[in-house]
């Protein structure tokens, strides 16, 4: 999606824009571009493609200015092309702003300024924003400090629908306007500077103080000072909050793509998210919650709600909620839910779970489960992010950045925490046995070196990758949590490497989907849940005999001789074999993405932060 940078400082500007905005490529984006103030005029230098574009664009040496506003565009409205790239000025080249959002009522407004005697050059939505702060800049009368920030203000006001934006104008050369609603965008604050940008890793080389903004905060940016408003402009106080990652976190410390750096720094990941949430002799600790006993028991419906992987992620724990607290959990796509109408009321917690916090239909949903009166509980990745603030309690995977589009150490990340939630849930039940909880303890804290243990297939897999790059269709099987797994491994295999694939419950293979198996077909199987062993391979057995190339991966004592390649795993607790069983395949689509010669990191049409509906 959209991404956004802005510097003020002493510095050359436009150096820090070029390098923030690489930084937020791997959000996906079609176009870029710049506007700094360059001795009290504004220039604005924008291309369609890639940040290196812009940087080769003539005369771009040459900026000098100190303040300056950037951004990369993910075409909605209006194709790819320099035109409708940000910045976008008004018409009388006074204003520069960059967007990042989806303004709904843009024709209405478009058409207001047209009447007006404003005229539009592109086909964005944004376009009408640095107009309506010119119309309500020059209707203004009052000349004092805060005019601009006004004009900005009464912009918002007309602003229906989603928007992170930051304002410059040529009568301000030493300001900068920034708001936001529901649309991510942090500042990072050093004494004489200060830096902008939709998420931290583009700017954690600079500082690691933050202001986190909510949603309608106006914020007027000096070189050495920020002061925050509230709607009706009254100056409000904000603390800083200090981010603990540090900057190799988001770099790529040696590894080819971040993809395949992230799929190895899941021991970490997994390491830190368990901090000291559990521990075998103590119950399990979560600082942020204050569940209680008779909260939880009038509980009579969990609801996870997710997108993609993340909500992979709450499929694989749907059982073990159930089992250990006995309360019944359904798990939901957000884009579904928040239009289904789903039976919501206060005896229904509802469980969100956003790697970047800040995609639009997880928000919505967790807004409509608010306001039918469940308890929300927010799960992210992200210190502050949008899904957190919104929600009534929030917990975090400690997984690091992640910047590959695919999602790897956040999923495994969000299995574990939601498994340590349901034994947190568990022991204030006080509704399971004991030595249930004390054996998924002992296998959650075993994890990481499993992990280590499984990505030594690493090899293996990169030869099998080798042998069946050029596939057109795959088929993922798995029975019970694998076949949550399966669901998994499918959406990697499609986004990263375009293969078409398909996953299915193995058992439902005979009602149907088995007429596409043919000779030479690749299936991928995951057979780890000892009880259905038997049952999955009969399934595998069917397509073995119509001629298809299989893949097994199990962490049980088989029969290998059947099988093209059996990938063998630790043993663990059913619970949290997702964990273990999806890094064989995050390996495969990878390897697979490699050697069709594809950009991994940056697979096409896909956004790391999926911040529209
Ligand atoms: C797939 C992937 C996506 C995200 C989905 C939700 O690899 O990354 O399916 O899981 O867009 O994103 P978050 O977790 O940021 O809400």
């Amino acid at each position: 999606m959209c991404g956004i940078v802005g510097y003020i400082g002493n510095k050359k500007a436009c150096p820090i824009l070029i390098a923030g905005l690489s930084r937020l490529e791997y959000r996906g984006y079609d176009s870029a571009g710049i506007s700094t103030i360059e001795k009290n005029d504004l220039s604005i230098m924008k291309d369609k493609g890639r940040v290196k574009n812009l940087s080769n664009l003539e005369g771009i040496d040459n900026l000098e200015g100190t303040i300056g506003i950037a951004h990369t565009r993910w075409a909605t409205h209006g194709k790819p092309c320099k035109e409708n790239s940000h910045p976008h000025q008004d018409n009388s080249k006074t204003f520069s702003i960059v967007h990042n959002g989806i303004i709904e009522n843009y024709n209405e407004l478009r058409t207001f300024l047209t009447e007006k005697g404003y005229t539009f050059y592109s086909e964005t939505d944004t376009e009408v924003i640095p107009n309506l702060i010119h119309y309500y800049y020059s209707k203004d009368s009052q000349n004092d400090d805060l005019k601009f920030l006004r004009a900005v203000k009464n912009t918002c006001a007309d602003l229906k629908g989603s928007f992170a934006i930051e304002a410059i104008s040529k009568l301000y050369p030493n300001n900068m306007i920034v708001v936001r609603k529901d649309s991510p965008l942090v500042i990072g604050t050093c004494e004489d500077e200060k830096y902008l940008a939709s998420d931290i890793p583009a700017i954690l080389s600079y500082t690691k103080d933050f202001y986190l903004l909510d949603d309608l905060e106006f914020v007027v940016l000096t070189r050495n000072s920020a002061k925050f408003y509230n709607q009706d402009l009254e100056e409000i106080t904000k603390d800083t909050q200090t981010i603990e990652w540090n900057m190799s976190s988001a770099e790529k410390d040696g590894f080819d793509d971040f993809m395949l750096k992230e799929i190895n720094e899941q021991p970490t990941a997994i390491r830190e998210t368990i901090g000291a949430r559990i521990s075998l002799n103590s119950k399990c600790q979560f600082d942020e919650l204050s569940f209680t006993k008779d909260y939880l028991s009038s509980i009579n419906k969990i609801y996870i709600v997710a997108c993609g992987t993340a909500m992979h992620a709450g499929l694989s724990c749907k059982n073990a909620i159930e089992k250990l607290c006995k309360i019944p959990v359904e798990v939901d796509i957000a884009s579904e839910f928040r239009y289904r109408s789903p039976i919501i009321d206060e005896k229904t917690l509802c469980i969100f779970i956003s790697q970047s916090g800040e995609t639009a239909d997880t928000i919505a949903a967790l807004k409509l489960s608010k306001e039918s009166g469940a308890k929300t509980l927010a799960i992210s990745n992200v210190i502050g992010s949008s899904i957190t603030r919104e929600a009534d309690y929030s917990i975090y995977t400690h997984a690091g950045p992640e910047i590959a589009v695919a999602s790897t150490k956040a999923y495994t990340s969000q299995v574990v925490l939601l498994n340590i939630l349901a034994i947190y849930f568990a022991e204030i039940l006080e509704v399971c046995d004991e030595n249930l909880i004390i054996n998924l303890k002992q296998n959650i804290l075993e994890l990481p070196k499993k992990v280590e243990e499984a990505l030594k297939c690493t090899d293996i897999i990169k030869d099998f990758a080798k042998q069946i790059y050029l596939e057109k269709d795959m088929f993922f099987l798995g029975r019970g949590i694998d076949e949550t797994v399966a669901r998994e491994g499918s959406l990697k295999m499609k986004e990263i490497s375009y293969i078409h694939s398909e996953s299915y419950a193995a058992g439902e293979l005979k009602h149907g989907p088995i007429a596409l198996i043919e000779n030479g077909i690749t299936v991928i199987s995951i057979l780890t849940d000892e009880n259905l062993v038997k049952k999955t391979i009969s399934n595998i057995q069917e397509v073995i005999t119509r001629g298809a190339k299989t893949l097994v991966i199990t962490n049980q004592n088989i029969d290998k001789t059947m099988f093209d390649l059996v990938i063998n795993l630790p043993k663990t607790s059913s619970f949290v074999s997702p964990i273990l069983s999806i890094i064989p395949l995050q390996l495969l689509s990878y390897y697979i993405s490699k050697e069709k010669g594809l950009d991994v990191d940056k697979p096409r049409n896909l956004a790391k932060s999926v911040t529209v509906e």
